[in-house]
């Protein structure tokens, strides 16, 4: 009953059905982050003069990083995951926000494949085409 469905994933697949591929991990910037990082990614957006801290120049990510866009890095903190705790932290955590959707498997550098939601995979593929 369920030999179809290797064929069907590879076909999603070929045709770009995966969930990264239904998600536009630009619109979800523009809707979430360009306010204060800017629409090109360097925080300059028009909330970023209000802000107590710069927002970051997301176009310089891997170039602060060695060279190496750090993917595990920027997930968690697009979602929060290493600022809790740091009051001094502007940035919204937006773990929550960005929870809905599927999860989908990454290896986010370490090897392993994580379950990861899919809004935070396409946000930082989105950001690493970003980079200068
Ligand atoms: C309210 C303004 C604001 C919004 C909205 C915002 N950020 Fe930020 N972001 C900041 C500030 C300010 C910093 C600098 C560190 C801090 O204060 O947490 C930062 C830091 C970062 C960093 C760390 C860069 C580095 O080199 O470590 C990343 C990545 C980032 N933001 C991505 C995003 C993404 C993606 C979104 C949208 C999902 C977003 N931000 C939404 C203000 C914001």
């Amino acid at each position: 009953m369920f030999k179809g469905l290797p064929a069907l994933a590879a076909i999603m697949l070929a045709v770009g059905c995966t969930p990264e591929a239904q998600v536009s991990g630009r619109a979800l910037y523009g809707q979430y982050c360009a306010g204060c990082h800017g629409s090109g990614g360097k925080g300059d957006g028009p909330a970023a003069g209000g802000l107590a801290r710069a927002p970051a120049d997301l176009t310089q990510i891997s170039a602060r990083h060695g060279g190496v866009f750090p993917t595990a890095h920027v997930m968690s903190v697009i979602d929060g995951y290493t600022r809790r705790g740091d009051r001094s932290s502007v940035m919204p955590e937006l773990g929550v926000a960005l929870q809905s959707g599927p999860l989908v498997m990454v290896d986010t550098g370490d090897g392993v494949m994580t379950p990861t939601p899919v809004n935070l995979v396409v946000l930082a593929r989105y950001l690493e085409r970003l980079q200068k």
